[in-house]
């Protein structure tokens, strides 16, 4: 894995090469911030306050699958917070939240642009649509 030799060091492919890592480790652990600021001679705080801007970087591994919940108003206001609950029950975690046998990983988002079908979780980036908490346990049982 040589992902740094793919890139010049200009400062400006600092969040490409972050994807990049995220991409193939599922996450930035601290060696590579290291290495990704030594590489563009940039200091790690600077790596890592970028890559804190972005959502979608992780510092910690995730679980194999990532459950996603909606908590936006119009999921709210369909039962989401139940949804959301059931998730919770019948995985054992909390959200932000892995299991211990690094099966699955709960995020919740403030909205997957699904909210014609709230309330909606998402399996990976499979959206399923007006969730029940009866029905969390046939979407988990399906993945
Ligand atoms: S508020 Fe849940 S998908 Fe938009």
């Amino acid at each position: 894995m040589d992902i740094l030799s793919g890139y010049n060091r200009e400062k400006s492919n600092l969040v490409s090469i972050l994807q990049a890592f995220q991409h193939e480790l599922g996450y930035l652990p601290e060696d590579i911030i290291l290495r990704v600021a030594d590489y563009l001679r940039i200091s790690p705080a600077t790596v890592y306050s970028v890559a804190t801007f972005y959502p979608r970087f992780k510092f910690v591994p995730s679980g194999k699958k990532v459950i996603c919940a909606c908590r936006g108003t119009a999921c709210h206001v369909r039962g989401g917070g139940r949804v959301l609950r059931e998730i919770e029950k019948q995985l054992g975690i909390k959200a932000g939240e892995t299991t211990p046998d690094m099966e699955y990983t709960l995020e919740t988002v403030s909205c997957m642009g699904a909210c014609v079908l709230a309330p909606a979780m998402m399996v990976d980036d499979e959206i399923h649509g007006q969730m029940t908490p009866a029905k969390v346990s046939e979407v988990l049982d399906g993945e």
